[in-house]
């Protein structure tokens, strides 16, 4: 290489990053998250987290624009009060079709790597384009989207704002999408201190655990739960880490595997929407859960554990009682994190008394 090539290519990003400190200058946001519920977020380096992205990200997201007919939003299939899902068995698009999945919660979707039901996408820059131009869905042609945003009075100047140009195209529309859902993260679950008492003195943890699990108690039940649930259900807000299948699906298929908090507030439940309540849920895996090869801690630590398996079968015997199923619901309750309900920075901002665009010039 001549050596005048070589000092240009150096060059270059100077004066690149040299223009843009001057022309358009985002302020970062750091993501606040609970770190005893939650790992580190993967967040991609070329979709950076920025005030003026999220609040772009959150107009976008509630503004019916997106939509063909300019009759649907985003938040009208996850809506904040049901933690971003819409309480319907099959969601609707924009006219009126019904579709064949139920909405999904939105929710610690930096923690994600796959998404939709069948995790067929894996980025959510990708993820968050799909419900806008799918026929049934919100039905939107990407350049009459563009379109109308660059005609708006007010996109072109937020889309400067966040991204250094009022340029608007489908790839920024898209992350600013993305940077809005990253920041919608649950805070903790708090579990009152019956569930979280320490074993006696002279006692171990398995033994404790041990004891418990057969108590017709909802300290009992949670560790019953724990016992049965967390082979799937498995991170620290009962999320699966992996796709699975709990015979909701043909055999074979898998489906994401979504945290067991806030269940207060997404019915119906499952990819179709098929269970109403709680209680139709644990009548599901009260008939299946024996088939579940799961493997959890308790079994291979403990030796009274593994006398209560079934020899014949080699299965559980610790089975869902009715009176556990009925605890279930109690218990899932309590899995609740009120903040993904209440915090206003997830909210419509279009639903504020004063709301006004210029607000989000100039933010911070
Ligand atoms: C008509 C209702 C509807 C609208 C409008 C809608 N969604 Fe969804 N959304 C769904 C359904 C249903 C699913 C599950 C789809 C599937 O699994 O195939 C979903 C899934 C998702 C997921 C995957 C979440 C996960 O945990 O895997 C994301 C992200 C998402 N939507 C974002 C958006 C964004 C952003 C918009 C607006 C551009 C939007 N949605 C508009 C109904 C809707
Ligand atoms: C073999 C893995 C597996 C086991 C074991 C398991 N689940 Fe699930 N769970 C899943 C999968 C996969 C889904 C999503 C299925 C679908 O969408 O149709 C799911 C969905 C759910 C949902 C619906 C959540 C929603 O937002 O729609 C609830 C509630 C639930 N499980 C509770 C439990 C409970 C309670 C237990 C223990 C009794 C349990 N699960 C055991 C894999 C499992």
């Amino acid at each position: 290489m001549k050596p005048w090539i070589f000092l240009f290519c150096l060059a270059l990003p100077l004066l690149v990053s040299f223009v843009n400190s001057h022309s358009h200058n985002p302020h970062p946001y750091t993501l606040l998250y609970d770190t005893l519920t939650l790992e580190k977020p993967y967040l991609p380096a070329n979709n950076p987290l920025t005030i003026e992205g999220i609040q772009l990200g959150r107009l976008l997201f509630y503004d019916p624009i997106l939509s063909g007919n300019n009759q649907q939003s985003c938040g009208s299939c996850h809506q904040q009060q049901y933690a971003f899902t819409d309480g319907q068995r099959l969601a609707i698009g924009a006219k009126g079709d019904t579709l064949s999945r139920n909405s999904i919660a939105l929710m610690n979707l930096a923690w994600d790597k796959e998404y939709f039901w069948d995790g067929r996408e894996k980025s959510l820059e990708k993820a968050v384009r799909i419900p806008i131009t799918y026929p049934t869905e919100m039905g939107q042609d990407t350049i009459e989207l563009i379109k109308e945003l660059q005609q708006h009075a007010h996109y072109p100047h937020l889309f400067e704002q966040a991204f250094g140009t009022s340029a608007i195209s489908m790839d920024k529309t898209a992350k600013a999408l993305a940077q809005f859902l990253r920041t919608i993260v649950t805070n903790g679950v708090h579990l009152p201190d019956s569930l979280l008492a320490q074993p006696p003195e002279g006692q171990t943890e398995q033994e404790f655990v041990m004891q418990q699990l057969h108590k017709p108690t909802l300290r009992g039940l949670y560790f019953r739960l724990a016992d049965r649930c967390s082979g799937c259900h498995q991170d620290r807000l009962y999320a699966g880490t992996f796709m699975g299948n709990n015979k909701t699906t043909p055999k074979g298929t898998k489906m994401k595997i979504p945290p067991l908090i806030n269940t207060a507030y997404t019915a119906p439940y499952m990819h179709d929407g098929r269970f109403a309540t709680i209680r139709d849920v644990m009548k599901h895996y009260q008939k299946h859960i024996d088939e579940f090869a799961t493997v959890n801690d308790f079994q291979s630590l403990s030796p009274k554990y593994r006398e209560s398996l079934d020899p014949q079968s080699g299965k559980s015997v610790i089975q869902l009682s009715n009176y556990d199923v009925e605890n279930v619901e109690k218990l899932l309750h309590i899995l609740s994190d009120t903040t993904i309900i209440t915090n206003k920075a997830y909210s419509n901002p279009f639903n504020q008394p004063n709301f006004d665009w210029t607000k989000f010039y100039n933010i911070p």
